[in-house]
């Protein structure tokens, strides 16, 4: 079953054209990681899965729902009341965690699921609880984002995602505002999600996360999918000029 069709894709910001024709799909249960250089399109492309930006063209399905299809030329958009059920399907987590600094762990995570889901206090928090224990969290529900380190607020960050239960769980390089060691602790739960068979597009800057925990990879470099595959063939036996370009830059970055 395909959680996410994306048809040539289509978007501009006046003049610069940032999405060229993207076309990929998300099976149930995969791992797609998005590689590429920095101004690529990576974190557009989401906005666009997300409804935080609108395409100008093309056609993105959303777990059988139609989010926005082409008609004479014309990117059309579903209905409000059809956008709002399709926008429950999914989760997304941020870069800079974007917690709500003034409410406690608990309440960020609670707040969705009462008042857009319509759950009792008692069932949101019980969700909650399990989750913040999942994520290594069961004593810190009462504090206050700015009392966690910044591994700590993602974790959070990705429990609120999961407390809407998602079909599809979205990270824009959720690590890269971290450091070393709390990015590991991050990728841990990212891959633990992973063995569960939940469906996650991952944009990351980790390229071993991707090679080891991607089903599949997409590289993207100016606003086109230049070559997608296994980690495999895109790590190890690409002749794409452009990604083995990206790749050796990479390593030389690493290696300093
Ligand atoms: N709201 C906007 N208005 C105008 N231009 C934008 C807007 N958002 C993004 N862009 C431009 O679109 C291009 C793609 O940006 P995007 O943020 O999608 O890249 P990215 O691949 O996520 O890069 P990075 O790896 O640095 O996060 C860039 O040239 C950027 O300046
Ligand atoms: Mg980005």
């Amino acid at each position: 079953m395909k959680m996410l069709e994306a048809k040539n894709i289509e978007k501009s910001f006046d003049k610069l054209e940032v999405l060229k024709n993207i076309s990929f799909d998300v099976n149930k249960g995969e791992v797609l990681a998005i590689i590429g250089p920095s101004g690529s399109g990576k974190s557009t492309l989401l906005r666009c899965i997300t409804q935080l930006e609108t395409i100008d063209k093309g056609e993105i399905v959303i777990c059988g729902d139609t989010l926005v299809k082409t008609v004479d030329g014309k990117a059309v958009y579903a209905s409000k009341e059809d956008r709002h059920k399709i926008n429950m399907h999914y989760g997304l987590v941020f870069q800079n965690f974007n917690l709500f600094p003034h409410m406690s762990v608990m309440k960020n995570i609670t707040a969705a699921p009462i008042n857009v889901l319509g759950k009792s206090k008692e069932e949101a928090e019980a969700t909650a609880k399990s989750l913040l224990k999942k994520m290594g969290l069961a004593d810190r529900g009462d504090y206050y984002p700015y009392q966690l380190s910044g591994g700590q607020q993602q974790r959070v960050s990705i429990a609120r995602a999961m407390a809407l239960n998602p079909e599809l769980l979205l990270f824009d390089e959720p690590t890269s505002a971290l450091d070393p060691e709390l990015t590991g602790e991050i990728l841990k739960v990212i891959r633990s999600l992973a063995e569960e068979k939940m469906t996650m597009i991952v944009v990351t800057h980790e390229m071993a996360f991707a090679k080891n925990v991607a089903d599949r990879v997409i590289f993207m470099a100016d606003g086109v999918i230049v070559e997608s595959g296994t980690p495999q063939e895109v790590f190890e036996n690409t002749k794409n000029p452009r990604t083995l370009e990206f790749l050796a830059k990479y390593n030389e970055d690493r290696e300093g």
